[in-house]
């Protein structure tokens, strides 16, 4: 049983307006974008700035949440994903992708704890070229001295081309834009994960996961996504669920127990933009309809009053059993770390996609790199 449809979602504002897609400058028919014929139909291809003739959107600047991303820009990030990992695949390619940024500088900043998401990012900047610098501890930043957040960002803005952060906090990728866009020499801001709120990155390569995944089997239009875990602070299953209303016809299934469900936020976001959904504690009852399961752990840093303790993860994991009544073609993904929802014996079953999704990440990094930079045109 799946929610209610209502109206589409238009367009989404940030405040910060260099992080979103900018509108087009001229009025195109939206009839003959073929990459899309979804944004065509709806006729909002001219509102998001897609140049038919060339199927490129407009440029990218800050990136800071989901909702900022268009289906053009999904499709687009895509195809360059692949051509960057293709491209990088023979010596002489990988050597042409570490001239295209060489004459850039990227600052990562990381004072929440990170693994697979610094390291692609670190990695990414290098397959370009871009030299790194970085900071992962505040105690050893001038902030120790009481040097304001924003202080910080801005020091970092006059060495670097480009400021990547990850935040316990929400909003602060946000609050860095804004102040970017008030200098006079701003950096385009990446946001890779504020606090429960939103991991734009991470759901970039969820997608570009999910649309290799179903390269023979039509794409990500049309399937039935399931979502289990801790989803009330878990925030790469809010961030890739806010990106569905790009796709037609998906239905996502939340799979949580009464504690850790969706927040009513984004179920009405949702709504609001005609993305059905449908929301369960019992796992067995949905998962052979389900074409990709996307498991998180429980997200205990977050903790106020011992949320986790004691939680059963039983009814909530993946593990040969439930491999079993899965699909044969759908596919488990996690954006890992894991904690017991996930099974080791599931690793070797070619349906676990969670490594492949893990270094996938580095190339759609490196390709929004690329978008960010514009030189997108440099690596036929
Ligand atoms: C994140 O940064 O949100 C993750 O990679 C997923 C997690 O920590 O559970």
């Amino acid at each position: 049983m799946y929610g209610a449809r209502a109206r589409r979602e238009v367009y989404y504002t940030l405040p910060a307006n260099r992080g979103i897609v900018a509108k087009a400058r001229h009025s195109q028919p939206t009839g003959s974008f073929s990459g899309n014929s979804r944004w065509a139909q709806c006729g909002f291809a001219s509102e998001l700035g897609t140049n038919h003739l060339t199927g490129q959107t407009e440029s990218l600047f800050h990136v800071l949440d989901p909702r900022q991303f268009s289906r053009a820009q999904l499709d687009e990030l895509c195809v360059l994903t692949t051509k960057v990992r293709t491209v990088a695949k023979s010596h002489q390619g990988a050597r042409t992708l570490q001239t295209l940024l060489a004459s850039r500088r990227a600052m990562l900043y990381f004072t929440q704890p990170s693994t697979r998401t610094f390291l692609s990012f670190n990695n990414a900047c290098h397959v370009l070229g871009i030299r790194t610098s970085e900071i992962r501890d505040p105690s050893t930043s001038s902030e120790v001295k009481g040097e304001s957040f924003e202080d910080s960002i801005r020091t970092f803005s006059s060495y670097v081309d480009v400021v990547i952060m990850r935040t316990r906090r929400e909003g602060m990728a946000a609050q860095s834009a804004a102040l970017m866009d008030r200098i006079r020499r701003p950096v385009p801001i990446i946001n890779a994960g504020s606090g429960r709120d939103q991991h734009p990155t991470q759901a970039l390569l969820d997608i570009y996961t999910l649309e290799r995944s179903f390269e023979a089997g039509g794409g990500i239009d049309g399937k039935v996504i399931g979502l289990m875990g801790d989803l009330k602070r878990g925030r790469t299953a809010r961030s890739l669920a806010y990106l569905m209303k790009n796709y037609s016809n998906v239905r996502l299934v939340f799979i949580a127990p009464e504690s850790f469900r969706m927040e009513d936020d984004l179920k009405a976001n949702l709504r609001d933009s005609g993305v059905e959904f449908m929301e369960t504690e019992k796992l067995g009852e949905v998962i052979s309809d389900l074409d990709a399961i996307y498991v998180t752990r429980l997200q205990s840093e977050y903790d106020t009053e011992g949320e986790s303790s004691g939680f059963d993860h039983t009814p909530f994991t993946i593990g040969l059993d439930e491999m079993q009544r899965l699909k044969a073609d759908a596919i488990v993904m996690h954006p890992l770390p894991r904690g017991p929802e996930l099974h080791p014996s599931v690793d070797t079953d070619p349906r676990a996609m969670y490594w492949r999704q893990e270094r996938n990440g580095m190339w759609m990094r490196a390709a929004l790199l690329i978008k960010i930079f514009k030189v997108e045109d440099q690596i036929d």
